[in-house]
């Protein structure tokens, strides 16, 4: 039985720990400490996936923006995700993206881009952020550079780059 839920300050430790184990080195732990501390931090899209009390997962979403020739359009980056190795290919990485997604959506956002592993994020609904006329502020194949609409259509007309918050270092 997993329960996901809001990161608490009773947490940050234990999401260290599943960072570092996931990513085998100290970089996505402290990214997600800067991101954080941020003033536009959402604690509520901080998620933990718990199973008898231990947290086993983690998953962040973060405000960024896309710069468009009109102006800056909000946007969420879904980075990092971590589940614990000896708990991972059981789904719960896939519970963490499904209830994240459904709580960026309840929350209003709009559009949530994210680089990562091409064979896992298009079965959540994902697909080529090119495609709809993004841009990455670095190099990324097209196939690790993702987007999904949470609402239908809210890229429509909108064409530009994405921009990072200064702890992606970007
Ligand atoms: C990616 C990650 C969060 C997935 O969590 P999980 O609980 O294992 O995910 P699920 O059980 O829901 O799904 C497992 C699927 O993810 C796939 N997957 C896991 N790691 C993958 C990788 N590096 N590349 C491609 N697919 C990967 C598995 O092959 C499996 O696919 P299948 O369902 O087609 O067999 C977890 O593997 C992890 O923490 N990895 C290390 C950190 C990382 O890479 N984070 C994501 C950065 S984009």
């Amino acid at each position: 039985m997993i329960t996901i839920r809001p990161e608490t300050a009773e947490d940050y430790a234990a999401i260290r720990e599943v960072t570092l184990l996931a990513f085998g080195q100290e970089k996505e732990a402290r990214l997600v400490e800067d991101l954080r501390h941020l003033s536009d931090f959402i604690p509520e899209l901080s998620l933990v996936a718990v199973r008898a009390e231990h947290v086993i997962g983690h998953i962040l979403f973060s405000p960024m923006v896309i710069e468009t020739e009109k102006g800056e359009v909000p946007a969420l980056s879904l980075a990092p995700m971590s589940v614990r190795p000896e708990c991972q290919n059981e789904g719960v990485g896939s519970q963490l993206v499904r209830e994240g997604l459904k709580r960026c959506r309840s929350l209003g956002h709009e559009v949530v881009v994210v680089v990562g592993h091409p064979d896992y994020y298009p079965r959540f609904g994902f697909s080529s952020a090119r495609a709809k006329r993004l841009e990455a502020p670095f190099e990324v194949p097209d196939e690790a550079f993702l987007v999904l609409e949470l609402t239908p259509g809210a890229l429509a007309g909108i064409a530009g780059v994405i921009k990072y918050p200064p702890p992606y270092n970007i």
